[in-house]
């Protein structure tokens, strides 16, 4: 335990911490490794202390000059290093013997000028192209690198032995860069055991030695002047090139004449695939002569980057010579060709590709020789009118692909006037000028619809229903929100990205739950309660959302501009009207039922009565003057009270009411009756001489003829005096029918309900006394004094 603490151990985590860290921020962690980009650095030399898991290191374009071996020894792991275009003079193939994993070795563009040879077995790939070799540079050695698949040299000078060590191996491609040849052995260069050769010839050079014995694949840079015949002939000596099948021509300079001849040669080879790139053909002498189109191998013509230099040449001539192929594709692209004429005949072309050119809405016009075209690229020209568009391709019976991308297409929505091929099935409409009003103009088998980048602000409702469509893109157009699938129904992928949605429209969500897959990133959302629906699509998986999260970001409200989607929350009361309504009623009832509850419970309402009698005695008592002090008044109250009830009077009522200081004085017969005189007069007497009269119900009372007799003296006095002397305590419920029915003023004031209820709950009992008290409180004038008037 001492010992995981000590300071020794720490520190080495530290610097493993460290180390992770800095490899994290300085190189990208690829599928199978480390990668580390150096190219265009500045570095003179091969920086120190690289991971020792680095398997990919681009070192191009520095001024290295000098390898060493300690510059790769530690990167044991080292699979890719690409060295070109730098200044290395020299190189020993054995700084590379810890580097047990090379393949690719780029050694391209350097000054290299020797070279020490081990054989690096792991090698695929191996570049020396470019350097400055006198000689070709193939040691001994590269017998022995069996697996190496590229090889690419060069030299100033060529010897027919230079190749024999190459005859051990099975390369895929040879690459001979030989722009810079001064000088050359006559002879053939040797039959190359590789699938492709791939040579450079020397510009403006002598070099006709076009003597090949080729595989499969010949690509051949820089051909002008003699080079030319000297590839007519090559291409004529079936003996040469009888097993190629794929020519590749750059950077050509010839006549019409020679490109036909060359054609009509390639016409009659073996080969299937024949592009030429940047080439310039000389169009002066007669056009006139025709290919012979005999049956041929060729299956695809590719010519890029053409340009014709000529100031007059017959038009229909050259056009001809390309639209009367018989084979099945034809390219020709980035050549600024205006027209292209419709074959004569019924037409073998499959695949037409003239992306880049400056063609116009009359290409193919009215042409029923292409029936069997399936594949029609004119991305990139003048192309105007869609109506023209789909006109042409009204007699393609086989059109199935159609690109229109790149062009000035506008769609004018005044006639019935689109007709596209019945088997129509894509259809790429992107970067053009279209309106919403394209989709009035649509092949009705469409599947896959391209129209990104147009001017499209809505998806109109009424048009015809595309029940084969399953992919529409619709990115960087107008659009301000999310539309509906009304109208196709079988959509599975649906691109709305950098348009300007905002939120989804209802319609989405009930039409387009077939959408498998959604790419609506880059707009700018408003994260409101509408939103919701949309990122929940996220969670419920139904729909993938391509680029989630982070394409998905919110523009409006300002205060959540730039929250992601997936962090934009508002909870759903917030959101749901009715809900919200139904929870304030629910809390509403449930206040109400609580305040009802408690109220009943607890007798709120007896409490409330009772405070409000006694707010009212305490007002009447603060509003009374000393000089409305009652004459003859000696008492507070007077109590009457069935015998059977005394109890409850004496040890209750009495003990409560005159408690505190003394202060309340009850007239009580027992207690205050003057001897000698008769009961009913002291009775009287008591009752004249109270303030109050309180009177005790119970059935007992009732039922009590003494009683009574005091009730009638009291109320007797209620009207001759004062109207509210009378109180009345109900002490026991008394039932209206056990009141005599002569005593109907007892029954009258007992249906007045003005009395006061002996409530049963202690916690009342309080109130209660005080109540009373405050009923029956009143200022008398003092004892003493009372006393002494009375004497006089
Ligand atoms: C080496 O880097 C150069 C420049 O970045 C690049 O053109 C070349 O293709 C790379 N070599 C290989 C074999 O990838």
């Amino acid at each position: 335990m001492a010992e995981m603490n000590s300071p020794g151990r720490n520190g080495f985590l530290c610097i493993c911490i460290f180390t992770i860290t800095f490899w994290i921020n300085t190189y990208t962690s690829a599928e199978n490794g480390f990668k580390a980009n150096y190219s265009k650095s500045g570095l003179d030399t091969v920086p120190k202390n690289l991971p020792a898991q680095m398997t990919d290191l681009d070192l191009s374009y520095n001024s290295i000059s000098e390898l060493q071996i300690s510059d790769f020894s530690s990167l044991s792991k080292l699979r890719v290093l690409n060295l070109s275009h730098n200044l290395i003079r020299e190189l020993d193939f054995s700084i590379f013997q810890y580097n047990k994993d090379l393949e690719l070795l780029d050694l391209s563009h350097n000054k290299l000028q020797t070279l020490s040879c081990i054989p690096v077995t792991s090698l695929r790939h191996l570049d020396l192209s470019y350097n400055n070799f006198m000689d070709m540079p193939t040691c001994q050695a590269f017998g022995k690198m069996v697996k190496l698949e590229y090889l690419g040299l060069s030299a100033r000078r060529i010897q027919e032995s230079d190749f024999r060590v190459l005859a051990n191996l099975q390369l895929d491609t040879l690459f001979l860069g030989l722009e810079h040849l001064t000088e050359s052995v006559p002879g053939s260069l040797p039959a190359f055991n590789t699938k492709k050769l791939w040579i450079a010839l020397p510009e403006n050079s002598e070099f006709v030695s076009l003597e090949l014995n080729v595989t499969e694949s010949l690509e051949l840079s820089n051909i002008q002047g003699k080079q030319v015949s000297g590839l007519i002939t090559f291409l004529s000596q079936p003996s040469k090139n009888g097993k190629l099948l794929n020519l590749t021509l750059n950077n050509i300079e010839l006549s019409w004449l020679s490109l036909t001849a060359i054609l009509q040669r390639v016409w009659e080879s073996s080969i299937e695939y024949f592009n030429i790139n940047y080439v310039d053909i000389l169009i002066f002498e007669d056009t006139s002569q025709s290919l012979n189109y005999v049956d041929t191998s060729l299956k695809a013509l590719t010519i890029k980057h053409a340009i014709a230099v000529s100031e007059m040449f017959n038009q229909e001539d050259v056009y001809r010579t390309f639209s009367e192929m018989n084979i099945a594709s034809l390219t020709i692209s980035h050549s600024g060709i205006l027209i292209m004429f419709c074959p004569l005949k019924p037409s073998d072309f499959t695949y037409l590709s003239f992306s880049h050119n400056s063609l116009t809405d009359k290409i193919f016009e009215n042409c029923r020789n292409l029936a069997l075209l399936e594949t029609l690229i004119l991305q990139n020209n003048q192309l105007k009118q869609l109506s023209k568009m789909s006109l042409m391709t009204s007699h393609m019976n086989s059109l199935k692909h159609l690109d229109l991308s790149q062009n000035l297409l506008q769609y004018e929505d005044n006639m019935n006037d689109c007709h596209w091929g019945k088997n129509m099935i894509k259809l790429n409409l992107a970067s053009n000028q279209l309106s919403e009003s394209v989709f009035r103009c649509l092949p009705a088998n469409i599947q896959i619809l391209h129209l990104q980048n147009n001017p499209i602000s809505s998806i109109p409702k009424e048009i015809t229903e595309l029940t084969a469509l399953e992919e529409i893109n619709l990115a960087s157009n107008k659009l301000a929100s999310l539309p509906g699938c009304g109208q196709f129904r079988n959509l599975r992928f649906l691109n709305i990205e950098m348009n300007s949605v905002v939120s989804p429209s209802s319609e989405f969500y009930q039409t387009c739950q077939g959408i498998k897959q959604l790419k609506a990133g880059h707009n700018p959302f408003t994260c409101t309660c509408e939103l919701r629906q949309f990122i929940s699509l996220q969670k419920q998986g139904s729909m993938e959302l391509v680029d989630w999260p982070d394409a998905y970001v919110c523009e409006y409200p300002d205060y959540l501009r730039g929250t992601l989607l997936k962090d934009f929350h508002v909870s759903e009361v917030v959101c749901n009207v009715s809900l919200l309504i139904t929870i304030v009623i629910i809390i509403t009832v449930v206040l109400v039922a609580t305040a009802s509850f408690l109220c009943i419970h607890f007798d709120v309402p007896w409490y409330l009565k009772m405070m409000w009698k006694w707010t009212q005695a305490k007002h009447r008592i603060r509003k009374s003057n000393p000089e409305d002090l009652l004459p003859n008044i000696e008492f507070h109250a007077f109590i009457s009270y069935s015998e059977h009830d005394s109890e409850w009077v004496k040890n209750v009522l009495i003990p409560n009411l005159e408690k505190e200081d003394g202060s309340i004085r009850i007239c009580q017969h027992e207690r205050n009756f003057v001897a000698g005189k008769s009961i009913v007069e002291n009775i009287i007497d008591c009752i004249e001489k109270s303030y109050r009269s309180i009177f005790v119900l119970s059935p007992y009372f009732v039922q009590s003829e003494w009683c009574h007799y005091e009730l009638y003296f009291a109320h007797h006095k209620l009207f001759s005096e004062n109207a509210d002397s009378l109180i009345l305590i109900v002490l026991e419920p008394i039932p209206a029918y056990i009141i005599p029915a002569r005593y109907h003023k007892l029954k009258a004031l007992m249906a007045k309900r003005t009395y006061l209820e002996w409530p049963k709950e202690k916690s009342k009992h309080g109130l209660f006394w005080s109540n009373l008290r405050a009923a029956i409180y009143v200022k008398l004038s003092s004892n003493e004094e009372e006393r002494a008037f009375s004497l006089i």
